[in-house]
């Protein structure tokens, strides 16, 4: 949530950060802006809207002209989009741009009030600028040491001082923020993304390292002022996976890059045809002895949970218990030593999921984290992390991350159940190796894009739909659903099959477009049971099922055949088609479908 980089350099600093801000409005859109040291003087320029706005407001009136600046993009909390609201802020001496929420904003504001300065802005962050402003005498880090001592909340700041035109400065708690290092140039960045086209390198931040980045050099401290050494990280990602490559959108092209993400996730995880977590550093044996398993996440990450708890619990029969983040951290959960936590979260940066994982920490609880980014805050307080490999997600509406999160709830249900002796290994080799195989059946799926694209065509006018499915494809639906929601703006709801009748059915009226996920042999005649019900009572159902499965063409309006594999896989099979379904609905209408309203990626607000 907001997008965070800064430059200083040789180059145009206008033009590095407006380019480094394109590759990190998935983070928020609603305005964006810049600071540049401009012959001596701050100079601000900023605008509502996404990040093009601001481009042809520079065009117009002209970009601040220097080598060292600050850049934000911004994904609103307190107070509306709008030009004075957009971020950087601060005044003459102090300027600086910020991610997160300063909690404790308001009495911070009345007492500088009190001391008398005035704010023009409705947001938290005027107040951190004014209070910089305040504290600072001469030294930017005692400064900025004071600031963080006083204000609550969590935050990634980049910040100019007036009187030090060569280096900017950044310190995050919470929020993420890299320095990335260059060849007599550096940088400041939310995400890798942003600084990838110029440098691989870069310093992950601990909470409360101040940096300061100079062209030459950077240098980090602690909160007592004493230098901090690090170690530099290396993304093992490139420019291209970062861009669109001939995709019309992110969206599409990460679902395109499915096959490929999950096996780099499963395949170092498969040994002689095993399941093998030992390069994560993952005693297994220890793993099956929790009395049981908790797994949260928010959005399709929770999903891939449900997926995870589906399996876990048939085929190891340890019990599992799924749940929202941001439901499970207030609800005083029964989580003990006893227990194992797992997390999922692609941007590892998740406020709920964080919390969660720090309470399960608290009552000793073993912690696993399923995450994408490297070195993000969940990845570095967990336990255990499993490491995914989908490569840099940009479209806001995850669809390669939660597939691989599958994946790795797959193999991991596979070891447990084979450890645990409720399948042989016969049956756990049997699994893997379709594991294995999920790749090129992901890629089958994919030809059927044609398909959803025609399905899409039937929804786009649709008011209101409904996805049912039972078992694992109710799981899906859940995926199928919050997918089209997101980037259609269709209502749309999930419900588990069975469920219906017990009062959502009611709003079944005629025409109204059901999708049924039905994958599942021992439950589609249950499904098709409920597929005659809402037909009855004038429902248009799409029906996803896999090819073997013998329904009579009349029982849907649209049939989607799937490639059949063992059913426990389905969920892999099946939910590209869902996908391309929900992408197809977001063009047709005419969305911008990698930047929907109101969201955002890597959601570090509560
Ligand atoms: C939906 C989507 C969100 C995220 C959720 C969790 O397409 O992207 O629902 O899945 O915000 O994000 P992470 O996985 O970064 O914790």
């Amino acid at each position: 949530m907001c997008g965070i980089v800064g430059y200083i350099g040789d180059r145009d600093c206008a033009d590095v950060l407006v380019d480094a801000l394109s590759k990190l409005e998935y983070r928020g859109y609603d305005s964006a802006g810049i600071a540049v040291f401009d012959k001596g003087t701050i100079k601000v320029e900023k605008c509502k809207g996404r990040l093009i706005n601001l481009v042809n407001k520079m065009e117009l009136e002209g970009k601040p002209n220097g080598h060292c600046g600050i850049g934000h993009t911004r994904w609103a909390t307190h107070g509306e989009p709008s030009d004075i609201n957009s971020h950087p802020h601060g005044n003459k001496r102090v300027s600086i741009v910020h991610n997160g929420i300063i909690e404790n904003y308001k009495q911070i504001k009345d007492f500088l009030i009190g001391e008398g300065y005035s704010f023009v802005s409705e947001t938290d962050t005027e107040t951190v600028a004014k209070l910089l402003d305040y504290y600072y005498v001469d030294d930017p880090i005692d400064t900025i040491i004071k600031v963080i001592s006083e204000i609550k909340g969590s935050y990634a700041l980049g910040i100019m001082f007036r009187d030090y035109p060569d280096r900017i400065f950044a310190v995050r708690k919470e929020s993420p923020l890299i320095v990335g290092v260059g060849e007599n140039e550096n940088f400041l960045a939310s995400d890798v993304p942003a600084i990838i086209k110029y440098t691989r390198d870069y310093y992950l931040l601990e909470a409360d390292e101040i940096a300061v980045v100079k062209k030459d050099g950077v240098s980090i401290y602690n909160t007592h002022k004493e230098p901090v050494k690090k170690e530099i990280n290396t993304a093992d990602w490139d420019v291209d996976a970062a861009e669109k490559g001939g995709y019309e959108h992110f969206m599409l092209k990460e679902i395109y890059e499915q096959p490929s993400a999950v096996r780099d996730t499963i395949s170092h995880r498969i040994t002689d045809g095993m399941p093998d977590f030992s390069n994560d550093g993952i005693d297994m044996e220890q793993l099956k002895k929790y009395r049981q398993i908790f797994i949260v996440g928010c959005g399709t990450a929770m999903h891939a949970g449900m997926v995870g708890q589906y399996v876990i619990e048939k085929l190891a029969r340890i019990p599992v218990i799924v749940d929202i983040a941001s439901e499970f951290r207030y609800r005083d959960p029964l989580i003990t030593d006893k227990d194992l936590l797992i997390v999922i979260s692609q941007s590892g940066e998740t406020a709920d999921t964080l919390a969660v994982l720090r309470l399960a920490k608290e009552v000793n609880a073993a912690t696993m984290a399923i995450v994408n980014v490297v070195g993000s805050s969940i990845a570095r307080e967990a336990d255990m992390v499993v490491y995914t490999h989908a490569g840099p997600e940009i479209s806001v509406a995850s669809t390669k991350a939660y597939m691989v999160q599958i994946s790795v709830m797959y193999l991991l249900a596979f070891e447990l159940a084979y450890l645990n002796g409720a399948i042989s290994e016969e049956m756990c080799r049997k699994l893997t190796e379709e594991l294995k195989s999920m790749p090129d059946i992901i890629k089958e799926t994919l030809e059927l894009k044609d398909t959803c694209s025609y399905v899409a065509s039937k929804l786009m006018n649709a008011e209101s739909l409904l996805y049912i499915g039972r078992g694992l494809d109710y799981a899906l639906s859940m995926e199928g659903s919050l997918k089209l929601k997101e980037i259609s703006y269709i209502h749309s709801e999930s419900y588990a099959a069975g469920e219906l009748k017990h009062g959502t059915i009611s709003l079944i009226t005629d025409g109204m477009p059901v999708i049924a996920v039905a994958t599942q042999k021992k439950l589609i005649e249950k499904t098709i049971s409920n597929i005659k019900e809402v037909k009855a009572r004038g429902a248009r159902v799409v029906l996803i099922c896999a090819d073997g499965v013998e329904v009579g063409e009349d029982v849907a309006d649209y049939i989607i055949r799937l490639p059949q594999v063992d059913e426990q896989l389905m969920p892999m099979v099946a939910a590209a088609p869902l996908q391309l379904i929900a992408y197809y609905t977001s063009v047709l209408k005419g969305n911008d479908v990698d930047k929907p309203r109101n969201l955002a990626k890597s959601v570090t607000v509560e």
